[in-house]
């Protein structure tokens, strides 16, 4: 189906659908296709990825990300990004549609999906605490109602504990619910702490520390193997001179 030496390839029928609705120059004119497709987290992890990988000699234009546009190719044309929902990275790239994702190691813990986490971007550094309200002390309670956005990992850190929940799944705003008597605590990100803080919250535990990762699709890891070695190594490079820096 395809050659990655010379980056020639056959597309799938999706693809070419893909290209044909989103790009302004049919595919077949094009001399080349993108060597990989890469999901990034739309939101507060965006900015800081372009920003890496900009440092690593992939760029997108400002134009480009200045339009609406959730599939844009980098400067080169050797890279296609596509703009995701955090929680849809991981999704994107386990089934291959996209061969690489960036997305934070607290979406990954919820998502489980199978995918390879070859490298730490150290970008958005952030963690998944335990919170409830500054005056309440959350082992007072019996069954502890838990309101979050990772059902998972909050089902697996008190089950490992073998503290009774009722885990209340929510999409945002997650700080209300102690606040407002939804929630005896949270299961939420922490990354300055302002939002706990301007709503009377303190974090009681930390569950896990999150940072942005690379992430590769099993299969696009061995049949675009020099494609992905060269990602990670121009990705790596610029990594540790930021650390320099
Ligand atoms: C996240 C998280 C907290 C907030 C923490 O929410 O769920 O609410 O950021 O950030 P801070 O510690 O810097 O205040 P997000 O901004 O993603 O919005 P959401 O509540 O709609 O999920």
């Amino acid at each position: 189906m395809q050659n990655i030496e010379s980056n020639e390839r056959t597309l799938r029928p999706s693809e070419a659908a893909f290209d044909s609705r989103l790009d302004s120059q049919p595919l077949s004119f094009r001399a080349e296709v993108p060597a990989l497709t890469i999901a990034l987290a739309k939101g507060r992890m965006q900015d800081e990825a372009l920003g890496l990988l900009e440092r690593a000699g992939i760029r997108v234009s400002s134009v480009t990300l200045a339009s609406r546009r959730l599939a844009v190719e980098d400067e080169s044309g050797r890279y296609r990004f596509i703009f995701v929902k955090p929680a849809d990275v991981p999704v994107y790239v386990e089934h291959g549609i996209a061969d690489c994702g960036v997305v934070g190691r607290d979406v990954l813990l919820e998502s489980e999906a199978d995918v390879l986490q070859p490298l730490d971007l150290g970008i958005s550094r952030c963690r998944i605490v335990v919170a409830a309200l500054v005056d309440r002390r959350i082992n007072d309670y019996g069954m502890l109602h838990v309101a979050t956005k990772y059902p998972r990992v909050a089902a697996a850190h008190f089950g490992a504990r073998g503290v009774p929940v009722e885990i209340i799944q929510l999409s945002g705003s997650v700080e209300l619910a102690p606040v407002l008597g939804l929630a005896d605590c949270i299961v939420d990100l922490v990354e300055t702490g302002r939002t706990l803080d301007e709503n009377g919250l303190r974090a009681t535990e930390t569950i896990a520390e999150s940072t942005g990762r690379l992430v590769v699709n099993r299969a696009s890891y061995q049949l675009k193997a020099a494609a992905i070695a060269e990602l990670i190594d121009a990705l790596g490079k610029s990594l540790q001179e930021r650390a320099v820096v």
